[in-house]
């Protein structure tokens, strides 16, 4: 289950009618000039110096964010960030410690039943019951949140045709792959068609093809169904398709843009060398160059402007042999690497460290 230290989510009292659709798009009939322009759609959620601590730990610091009505927005950050704390009080499954968050204009404290009615939510551990048929799971779900009894049938169907399980529907989901139960996990999601879908992680050690297949039918998802999806990943291509991302660090979010604004204010390349001595290889690039290094999943690594061209000198003037060298254009690891000081998987593998650690004087201290 997922974390959860208020309550479970509960199936909102009465009937929920599926949600007004076409508020937030175009107008078929351009506005006649001189018209007022029509007042943008409100957004989808705005969050206001949300924290959450939990005793000592400080899991969200004060976060400040909104999300446009219709986007597909992101959180980035490695293990412990902070990125499902912040979608458990969003989703109303977590009480924050102060600030304030409203989700499809309901407050995530005082409106709850609202927030719900409006939201779908794909946990971070799957929670489909594998005993169930995909329908029958599908059917449940519907049933809890009240979906109107003659709407249930042609919405399963079209969501299963959209996820490509439609005729799998009789299959017990215990004899589903990883992949597919996360496509039938959206797929519930979405039954009582809620305005904003939640998706904690929703590709979480599934193969590249499969995580490529299910991002399809998230982005199909924003044409087809005018929704707001908010989803967390620590996968940095995964973000890429995201329409904007909040990099979240420690609790803080450290930037927030699209993709290519984020990538492009990096303003440097990746250099990434293999030496004899990588000390003396930091060492001389300091000293040389002024360029800061260091050592990045093993190999020396910084950013200069124009990596290509500055190649050549390094091979010229460093002083210490070289193996290999590669350089690339600043990606999401860079941006994350520019505001952090470190990539995202050596942080998360400084976490995992400091868990064992953790775990290591418990466990000294009980002997
Ligand atoms: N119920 C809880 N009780 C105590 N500490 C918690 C609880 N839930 C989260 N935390 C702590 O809050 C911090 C943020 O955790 P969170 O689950 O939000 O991170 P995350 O970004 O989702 O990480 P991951 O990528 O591993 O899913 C971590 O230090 C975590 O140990
Ligand atoms: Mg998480």
């Amino acid at each position: 289950m997922a974390t959860n230290d208020e309550s479970t989510i509960a199936a909102p009292a009465g009937t929920i009618a599926a949600p007004a659709r076409g508020a937030s798009s175009p107008s078929p009939t351009p506005p006649a000039p001189g018209a007022p322009s029509p007042t943008p759609p409100a957004p989808a959620v705005v969050v206001e110096g949300l924290a959450k601590s939990f005793g000592d730990v400080q899991a969200v610091r004060g976060v400040d964010f909104e999300v446009a009505a219709g986007e597909v927005f992101g959180f980035l950050g490695p293990n412990g960030a902070g990125k499902t704390t912040t979608i458990n009080m969003l989703c109303t499954l977590a009480k924050p410690s102060s600030g304030s968050a409203r989700v499809a204009g309901h407050d995530v404290v005082h409106e709850r039943d609202d927030v719900r009615r409006n939201i779908g939510l794909v946990f971070q551990d799957p929670t489909l019951d594998g005993y169930m048929t995909a329908q029958q799971n599908l059917e449940l779900h519907a049933e809890l949140y009240g979906v109107q009894s003659d709407l249930v049938a042609p919405r399963m169907q079209q969501l299963m045709e959209m996820v490509g399980l439609w005729d799998r529907k009789d299959s017990p989901v215990a004899t589903f792959s990883g992949g597919m139960r996360r496509r039938l996990e959206i797929a519930r999601g979405l039954m009582h068609s809620p305005r904003a879908l939640f998706l904690d992680e929703p590709t979480i050690g599934l193969d590249p093809q499969t995580r490529r297949s299910i991002w399809t039918y998230i982005r199909e998802l924003k044409e087809s169904e005018e929704i707001t999806i908010f989803m967390t990943t620590h996968y940095m291509d995964e973000a890429e398709w995201c329409d904007r991302i909040a990099i979240m660090d420690h609790g803080q979010i450290v930037a927030l843009d699209a993709p290519e604004t984020l990538k492009a204010g990096v303003g440097t390349d990746r250099v990434t060398i293999q030496t004899e001595d990588d000390d003396a290889a930091i060492a001389a690039l300091e000293d040389r160059f002024g360029v800061r290094a260091n050592v990045s999943e093993g190999a020396v690594t910084f950013g200069v402007p124009g990596g290509e061209e500055f190649v050549p000198r390094l091979f010229a003037e460093l002083g210490v042999p070289i193996r290999a060298v590669s350089v690339s254009r600043p990606t999401l690891d860079d941006v994350f690497m520019s505001y952090t000081g470190t990539t995202i998987r050596d942080a998360e593998e400084d976490s995992s460290k400091h868990k064992n650690r953790v775990m290591m004087q418990m466990m000294g201290a009980r002997r």
